[in-house]
């Protein structure tokens, strides 16, 4: 083969002006497939230029300018939040001052959809946050770790505690949680949300380039509960496999990868189906914390559900880093679509974007911040939502460093880069759960 000439320059610009043109075509044709849903999780992803947080719907702001929107309504809760449950901040609330909301909001846009800003005093989210850090991620509740680290049953966050507080030396080679996986040469990483996009998004048409690995491709970072369930009961669910690539980290690093933890009924994240064999005992408080929220909402909205009817049967809590994002998607997993899904705030302020049916509907950005509660029902339920974007810079001070407890430096160090969301599910009808025992 004689050697190929060598380009003249003149050859050369017309070859990079055809290569900037295919690359303009293509773009513009991604731009024309893209959906409404899409459109708006990459305006708030992107980073240069950051996004224009104007556009995003604030409940906070008073309420005469919040009014002035005709498509939000304000609706009396049938007393005031303090009322239905302690664990909002009851006792608290002569301290601290303030008091807490007595109306709920809804959006035209939106049908189903109940908004409580400020629900929570500072101390009731403190206490809040202390359980989904410390205490309800403990086994046998999953996290994302377990399928890749030996966490031990006292807990990640114990270990980084004794580590912080200098009760262990970090040098102290028993901090280290150890891999599961001993040899495994081929095996990826955590997996990470860059690998997001998945085969149920109609808006997803390029054809995926990475190699195969025998690591099934599970999103163990970011949950998503998407799809309809694609695995029949009765056909095991196979834990994914864990890597041997995942770095060991001192205790402090590691609690910054753990992305979710799963609470009473076990999430399967490759079917996206429910383990219904796996029940862990669901936290007491929370339990009558949901439940309290759902009497609230009583008579609220248009899709009424009774609070007696409600059962706290799954839960997630989602751990956001500041650069962490939650991708459009459908909780459509529980056999139970009636009840309400309660959905609980803590730390940095998000985006939240909430669409509709299809990700043809344009979604509201949502400014949800630390202590709002969003309820989705009825329609609500079943539309697209997301998390593209954690606000920097937005903890409150209430969540800081507080000269007053010491014992709070180590969740206030946690939450300086974080966003902590405590989403809870009914997942079976009333009545209709096996309520089967844990299993380990
Ligand atoms: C979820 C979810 C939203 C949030 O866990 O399914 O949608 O506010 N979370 O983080
Ligand atoms: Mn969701």
């Amino acid at each position: 083969m004689p050697d190929p000439q060598p380009m003249s320059n003149r050859q050369r610009k017309i070859m990079e002006r055809q290569a900037e043109r295919n690359r303009e075509m293509a773009a513009a044709k991604r731009s024309e497939t893209r959906t409404p849903f899409r459109e708006a999780e990459l305006q708030f992803l992107s980073r240069h230029p950051p996004p224009d947080y104007s556009k995003a719907l604030d409940f906070r702001q008073p309420v005469e300018v919040l009014l002035r929107d005709p498509k939000i309504k304000r609706v009396p809760l049938h007393k005031r939040i303090s009322e239905f449950s302690d664990l909002f901040g009851v006792k608290d609330l002569q301290q601290e001052g303030g008091d807490l909301p007595e109306n709920a909001y809804l959006h035209e846009d939106h049908p189903g959809l109940i908004y409580i800003p400020a629900a929570f005093t500072p101390t009731a989210q403190r206490n809040l946050i202390k359980g989904c850090l410390k205490d309800y991620s403990r086994h046998p509740n999953k996290s994302n770790l377990d399928t890749h680290y030996l966490v031990p049953d006292s807990g990640l966050w114990d270990l980084h505690e004794n580590v912080f507080t200098g009760k262990q030396p970090s040098d102290d080679p028993s901090i280290f949680v150890q891999r599961k996986a001993k040899v495994d040469e081929q095996a990826g990483g955590y997996g990470s949300d860059d690998d997001d996009d998945n085969d149920s998004k109609p808006d997803n048409k390029r054809p995926k380039m990475k190699p195969k690995s025998p690591v099934p491709s599970i999103r163990t970072l970011v949950p998503i509960m998407d799809g309809t369930p694609t695995v029949p009961d009765n056909v095991p669910k196979d834990d994914p496999e864990p890597s041997a690539q995942v770095p060991i980290l001192p205790p402090a690093q590691l609690v910054r990868k753990m992305r979710w933890i799963t609470l009473g009924y076990q999430y399967h994240w490759p079917s996206k189906t429910y383990h219904f064999d796996q029940n862990a005992p669901f936290p007491e408080e929370l339990s009558i914390l949901s439940k309290a929220v759902v009497d609230a909402v009583d008579g609220v909205g248009p899709y009424p559900y009774p609070a007696d009817d409600f059962v706290a049967e799954a839960g997630v809590v989602n751990y956001y880093q500041l650069k962490d994002r939650l991708m459009g998607h459908v909780d459509r997993s529980e056999l139970n679509k009636e009840a309400p899904l309660v959905s609980f705030s803590f730390g940095h302020s998000c985006i939240y974007l909430l669409g509709g049916p299809t990700r043809e509907k344009e979604p509201t950005p949502i400014l949800l911040q630390s202590g709002d509660i969003l309820v989705m029902t009825g329609p609500c339920r079943s539309a697209f939502h997301g998390v593209p974007r954690i606000i920097e810079n937005t903890l409150p001070t209430y969540l800081q460093s507080l000269p007053e407890e010491p014992e709070w430096d180590i969740y206030a160090d946690y939450l300086s880069e974080a966003r902590i969301n405590l989403n809870i599910r009914q997942v079976y009808p009333p009545n209709d759960s096996p309520a089967s025992p844990v299993q380990h």
